[in-house]
């Protein structure tokens, strides 16, 4: 049985390849799975649950354990909706932290793969080409300087009337880009066969048509 396409897009934090691999999934009318919220989520319940952030075993126990839902656009933890919750930085940065173990990494590859349903999927993360799904049809590795992902960070956070400080955004994305390459478990790279797209100078339009067009390519 052949099992359904997958486009993996990877890539840094900010880089756009949220918004990318939704549309991307849209056009498509594939599946979408964002699995930096899955990371998230483990931080937000580890947090909650004042599991210390080193503490491998433990945090690899809670993932295993989680009852995750993605719904209509809605993310739900335990049933309580955390969609808005697990997008803080201090979320975000937890999030780097717990994702360097591979107790981890382990508990989520099932969910990541259950994904995978007809007519196709969109993932996008960091070791999605290189780890969960290594056969995906097309890989992508999505950049941009860290200037402007900070730039556009700070634009999203400024519309929806939080404050934030370039400088302090710079600083953050920096540390995160370092811990998720230099990690031994999955560290973020450009997988064997990744076509590499840089969004520095490109609109969303842009990056979605490029990402569509090298689908087609592959697939014809
Ligand atoms: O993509 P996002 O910023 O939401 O991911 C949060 C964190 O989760 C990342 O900084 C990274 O450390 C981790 N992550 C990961 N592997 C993935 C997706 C996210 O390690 N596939």
């Amino acid at each position: 049985m052949t099992l359904p396409p997958v486009i993996a897009i990877d890539g840094p934090t900010a880089s756009g390849k949220g918004t990318v691999a939704s549309l991307v999934a849209e056009k498509l009318g594939f599946h979408y799975l964002d699995s930096g919220a899955l990371y998230r989520l483990v931080a937000l319940a580890s947090q909650k649950q004042a599991i210390d952030p080193k503490n491998a075993l433990e945090l690899g126990v809670l993932a295993k354990k989680l009852v995750i839902s993605f719904k209509n656009g809605q993310i739900l933890l335990n049933s309580e909706d955390v969609t808005e919750a697990i997008r803080t930085e201090v979320i975000g940065l937890r999030a780097s932290t717990i994702a360097v173990h591979p107790e981890v990494r382990r508990a989520l590859v099932g969910v990541q793969q259950g994904f995978r349903t007809a007519p196709g999927l969109v993932a996008d993360g960091r070791d999605m080409a290189s780890v969960i799904f290594p056969d995906a049809v097309l890989k992508v590795f999505l950049t941009a300087t860290a200037e402007a992902r900070a730039e556009r960070r700070y634009k999203q956070l400024i519309a929806k009337g939080i404050s934030a400080k370039l400088s302090d955004l710079l600083q953050d994305l920096q540390e995160r880009d370092a811990r998720d390459s230099s990690r031994g478990a999955a560290p973020l790279l450009v997988a064997d066969g990744a076509q590499v797209l840089e969004t520095s100078e490109l609109s969303v339009d842009q990056a979605v048509k490029t990402v569509l067009d090298w689908y087609q390519s592959k697939i014809s």
